[in-house]
């Protein structure tokens, strides 16, 4: 089993990262170790230039969710982690796979029409091409298998129709060049939500500081934010059903059991009952503990750019041997 992944570069990195997205990927990490597969992690720099982007701001970035990565717990001696800007071979494979795939094909994916929006003349043709780069990004490493959410779904189908396409016209029947992914479904994430407001998404976008955590927090802050966690008067239900219309209690909840690994009902017959002064110190503490190592090395990391530098080259070095044999069996196939 070989899964090829990306994340994109982004800064201010906040729990629901690490529960929605971040935790996962150790997780699968260690799945596939344990079965003998490798898993080749990227950050997605190539893509991030397909949008409006501040170069000092996309660098800084990319240091900084590897910093986030590293710390809270992917392995480079299990997993493969680099940036794609560093390997070439994306960006070779890309124009090579863009004489296979076709404009009809693009022109059906629903998220260069979410992405563009209104402005679609205006948008770069990097946001229109960019599944033909993801089908390389993954192609180009023969992965078995792709992590795909919803909305990725359609890009992994183009990788396939690729794939198939550039097997099909030029090479002989016993010898494709290349792997048909197949999706992998992720263990299902958590969706954590702001603390002032249980129904908005936690996000480094929101103005107030008091509505997320951070993954650089200390444990001071990390109490004092889910202390002043906006919630009801009730105390807490002892069943699923009495969190109904109770948005903020039910995040708090969702944020116990991410943490615990308890699914909401385990924690409510263990803390039903209780008032907000006494589960959210429980909270908090959980919290803490969890988020102390990561934090730590995470800051650490963050100021040590030599060593983020040494790892992503490091990192991009294995990367480009495991490309070179596809990319040139590519190039020969297409009489380059
Ligand atoms: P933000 O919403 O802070 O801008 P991004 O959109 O950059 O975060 O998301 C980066 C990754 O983290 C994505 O995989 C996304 O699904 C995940 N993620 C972001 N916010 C949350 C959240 N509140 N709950 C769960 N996952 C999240
Ligand atoms: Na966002």
């Amino acid at each position: 089993m070989r899964i090829v992944s990306g994340i994109q570069p982004t800064g201010n990195l906040h729990l629901g990262n690490y529960l929605g997205a971040i935790r996962n990927w150790v997780r699968m990490q260690d799945q596939v170790a344990d079965t003998g597969g490798e898993c080749f992690f990227f950050l997605a720099d190539l893509h991030a230039i397909s949008m409006p982007h501040t170069p000092a701001e996309l660098t800084a970035n990319t240091r900084e969710m590897a910093a986030a990565l590293l710390a809270c717990g992917v392995d480079t001696t299990k997993s493969v982690l680099f940036n794609q800007a560093q390997v070439p071979a994306h960006s070779e494979l890309q124009w090579l796979l863009n004489g296979t795939a076709r404009m009809g094909w693009l022109n059906r994916m629903t998220q260069f029409k979410d992405k563009s929006g209104k402005n679609r003349e205006g948008a770069s043709v990097a946001l229109f091409t960019y599944p033909v780069l993801q089908a390389a990004d993954v192609l180009l490493y023969q992965a078995t298998h792709v992590p795909v959410g919803d909305d990725q779904k359609q890009h992994l189908e183009l990788a396939r129709d690729i794939a198939q396409k550039f097997n099909n016209d030029f090479c002989d029947e016993d010898a494709p060049v290349f792997t048909l992914p197949e999706p992998f479904i992720p263990p299902e994430a958590a969706r954590i939500m702001s603390l002032r407001d249980g129904t908005a998404k936690m996000s480094k976008s929101d103005p107030s500081e008091m509505s997320r955590v951070n993954l650089s927090d200390d444990a001071d802050t990390v109490m004092k934010k889910i202390k002043k966690a906006k919630t009801d008067p009730e105390p807490l239900p002892s069943e699923e059903a009495g969190l109904e219309g109770r948005a903020e209690a039910k995040n708090l909840v969702s944020i116990y059991g991410a943490l615990s690994g308890q699914s909401v009902a385990e924690v409510l017959r263990d803390h039903g009952g209780e008032g907000f002064g006494q589960f959210k110190p429980a909270l908090g503490e959980l919290l803490v503990d969890t988020l102390r190592p990561i934090s730590e090395r995470f800051n650490e990391l963050k100021q040590d750019t030599p060593e983020l530098d040494r790892q992503l080259a490091t990192g991009a070095a294995k990367a480009r041997d495991a490309a070179a044999g596809t990319l040139s069996k590519t190039y020969d196939a297409l009489g380059l």
